[in-house]
């Protein structure tokens, strides 16, 4: 019997965490605490909100006190840390949010641990979900280890650079037992259409132009979202105390050709003329200090815990665009509101 606290659990990769933990681990009771943000969407767990090994704290880690209360009240024995700002572009145009929230929120829960642990860690796990953003960007070849150093260049890769060090500072110095994972770049249902791939969906299905930063040449490395919550489920289990895990899909594509292949699919999918969506694509201004390229090495998860991915790019790619095809009614609820301001204020100056 564990009692796992999921913090970020309603946002994209904690929801799709939450469920493997729910229907997987019966007897594990599941807390899931989140601020729902923007981008806390219960409606991404109404398949497990009614399970009896699942329960859910709307509360915001920013809040140190609160979360002292919280844990003396359940006495959590495990936490899996996603909650967090995600998305570089909000942190270039309001960094101080992601200092809160990435940086200040993950020391309070590193505090409440500590007073709730003292020093019994038989049993106790505080596991850090981090970024391969950490470590910068590649040139044209080479991969990111386990042994790269850091070389943030965003206000959301500095505050998770920060984070990281701050949850090793907490082992080395309190014998915590923290473990941590630095994943390349997600996909799948459930994203906020303000990240690249479902951005982009979400504007080939409104025949909406598709902002494509620069020259469209950046590289990212991508892996679908079950794959990196099947991860997270083998580390947590399995991980060394005080060790960290480079999560990747060895799947690296120029975001132009990501964005050709989804017009492709679309078209296919909507019965729209072959070429249509293409002729949507519209080179906007570069993201400011944007990372050429990001590859990881995940030889060592490998290697050690036996983790490969399951999926293939091309099937992940269809089963995101069918998801969002047969949840047009999520992308619409998820894009009113103060998402359709962020999207002005977003993209109207480039
Ligand atoms: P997301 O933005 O979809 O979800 C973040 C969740 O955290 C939301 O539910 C939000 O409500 C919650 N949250 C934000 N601030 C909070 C606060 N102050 N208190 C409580 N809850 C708060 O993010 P995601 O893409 O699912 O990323 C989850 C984690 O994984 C993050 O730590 C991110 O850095 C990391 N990560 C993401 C990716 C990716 O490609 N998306 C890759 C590697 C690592
Ligand atoms: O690498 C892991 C990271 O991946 C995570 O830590 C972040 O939380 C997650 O948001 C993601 O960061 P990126 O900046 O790589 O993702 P995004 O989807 O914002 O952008 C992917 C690429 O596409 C990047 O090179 C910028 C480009 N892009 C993005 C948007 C939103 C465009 O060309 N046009 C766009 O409109």
């Amino acid at each position: 019997m564990k009692k796992i606290l999921i913090t970020g659990g309603a946002g994209f990769i904690g929801s799709h965490v939450v469920r493997l933990f729910v229907n997987k681990y019966p007897n594990y009771q599941v807390y899931n605490l989140d601020k729902l943000t923007y981008a806390g969407n219960l409606a991404n767990l109404t398949d497990v909100e009614q399970k009896s090994n699942y329960h859910f704290i709307k509360a915001d880690i920013t809040d140190g006190p609160l979360l002292l209360e919280l844990f003396e009240k359940h006495d959590f024995d495990s936490v899996i840390h996603l909650a967090a700002e995600s998305h570089v572009d909000r942190s270039i145009a309001n960094p101080m949010e992601f200092i809160m929230a990435n940086i200040v929120g993950t020391v309070n829960l590193l505090n409440a641990v500590r007073h709730q642990w003292k020093n019994d860690f038989e049993g106790k796990r505080f596991y850090h979900i981090s970024t391969d953003e950490v470590y910068g960007s590649l040139g044209h070849t080479g991969f990111f280890t386990e042994q790269t150093a850091y070389d943030p260049h965003s206000p959301y890769s500095a505050s998770k650079a920060s984070s990281d060090h701050l949850v090793r500072a907490y082992h080395d110095t309190y014998n915590l037992p923290v473990v941590i994972s630095n994943c390349s770049n997600n996909y799948g249902p459930n994203q906020f259409p303000e990240k690249l791939i479902p951005l982009i969906i979400n504007n080939i299905r409104n025949s909406k132009p598709l902002p494509v930063y620069g020259k469209g040449l950046n590289v990212r490395d991508w892996l679908y979202v079950v794959d990196h919550a099947r991860a997270i489920d083998v580390i947590f289990h399995k991980g060394a105390d005080g060790e960290t895990y480079n999560i990747g899909g060895h799947n690296e594509w120029k975001n132009i050709d990501i964005v050709r292949l989804v017009c492709q699919i679309m078209d296919e999918k909507l019965d729209r003329k072959d070429g249509t969506s293409e002729q949507l694509i519209t080179y906007v201004k570069d993201r400011a200090g944007h990372d050429l390229r990001y590859a990881i090495d995940a030889s060592k998860l490998q290697r050690e815990l036996n983790w490969t991915p399951s999926l293939q790019f091309e099937e992940g790619i269809r089963k995101t665009i069918d998801w969002y095809l047969e949840n047009q009614t999520w992308l619409d609820e998820v894009t009113s509101g103060n998402y359709l301001k962020y999207y002005e204020q977003q993209y109207q100056k480039r």
